[in-house]
């Protein structure tokens, strides 16, 4: 029988709405105590409702787990620290974090503003090395914790209009890889998941939020994502480190990590005729075509 994650210690941020929210739920019914961290920030980073970090606390707490709730940004080394210690502070410990606090500013790349690539590389990338740093020093010292990075295909295959949030998102996947490997020998474990789920994010794509669209898309609810995100966070999962899962609806995928496809030699060096005469023909049905991640996962969610 699993033992869950009974008596273990998450953090889990941007934990008021969304997958995060059904994250923070799902890890209190396996046994753990949760820190719910959310700024209760608008999609944008706006500020928002404070208020629904402390809600997610109140619907844990009604269910007979533990929780505390705070709002603190991740985004500002500081105030992460702050959601550490305030996790230490209440119990006693930490085990687990869950790097899931996003915003999204899509515009297309030649348009968009040093603000809005700022403003999100903040809070995904900065926030889940500011957040991840914190917990380091306490994982260490136990010789044990895991680490859980909500990446997305955007990043890992690509989307229009998100230059900041892609950058970000594969970002952290390396952020995620280089944790595992710097702290396997500790016992220290660190995966990504990049989740499909009908939240606010998706359903602010244009034209997308409507009624036949969200019956389609119903098997794409955000507490899909829970289950792999809790189970990542246990000792079922020792084994696992340094991977990268998508999630859609009741699919999970294991998603490659980059390694050399085909390797040309030319002992003489290249050239630029080389290049266009030898290489290039070479290896052209190997190039990547500029699909995007609806058409790399076209098929119907079931
Ligand atoms: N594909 C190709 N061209 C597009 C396009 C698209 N999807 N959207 C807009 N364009 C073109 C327009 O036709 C326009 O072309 P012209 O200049 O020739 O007229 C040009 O781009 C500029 O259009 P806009 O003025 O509308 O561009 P904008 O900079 O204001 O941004 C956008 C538009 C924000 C990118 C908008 O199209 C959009 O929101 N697209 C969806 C982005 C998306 O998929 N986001 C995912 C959110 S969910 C998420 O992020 C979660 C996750 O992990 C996946």
């Amino acid at each position: 029988m699993s033992e869950g994650l009974r008596d273990k210690v998450i953090v889990v941020t941007g934990g008021g709405r969304g997958i995060g929210r059904d994250i923070a739920l799902t890890a209190a019914a396996e046994g753990a105590r949760v820190v719910v961290n959310d700024t209760g920030a608008g999609l944008d980073g706006a500020p928002g409702d404070a208020a629904c970090a402390q809600s997610v606390v109140d619907e844990i707490k009604a269910a007979g787990g533990h929780a505390i709730a705070d709002t603190h940004s991740v985004a500002e080394p500081g105030e992460a620290e702050a959601i550490i210690a305030g996790a230490v502070q209440a119990f006693g410990r930490v085990d687990g974090v869950v790097n899931n606090a996003g915003i999204l500013r899509d515009r297309m790349f030649w348009k968009m503003s040093f603000n809005d690539f700022d403003a999100v590389m903040k809070v995904h990338l900065y926030g889940a090395f500011n957040v991840s740093r914190a917990a380091a020093q306490h994982f260490r010292e136990q010789q044990s914790g895991a680490f859980v990075h909500i990446t997305s295909t955007s990043g890992l295959v690509g989307n229009v209009g998100q230059a900041n949030y892609a950058a970000a998102k594969l970002g952290l996947v390396g952020l995620s890889r280089s944790i595992a490997t710097d702290m396997a020998r500790a016992g220290i474990r660190s995966n990504a998941i990049a989740p499909f789920a009908m939240t606010r994010m998706v359903l602010s794509i244009p034209g997308l939020d409507t009624p036949e669209f969200r019956e389609k898309n119903k098997e794409m609810a955000p507490a899909k994502i829970a289950p792999l995100a809790a189970f990542l966070l246990g000792d079922d999962a020792r084994e696992v480190s340094g991977q990268v899962f998508a999630v859609r609806g009741n699919e999970i995928s294991v998603m490659s990590q980059s390694r050399p496809l085909k390797t040309v030699h030319d002992a003489r060096g290249w050239t630029q005729e080389t290049l266009a005469n030898r290489f290039l023909p070479n290896v052209k049905s190997t190039l990547y075509s500029l699909e995007t991640t609806n058409e790399v996962f076209a098929g119907e969610v079931i």
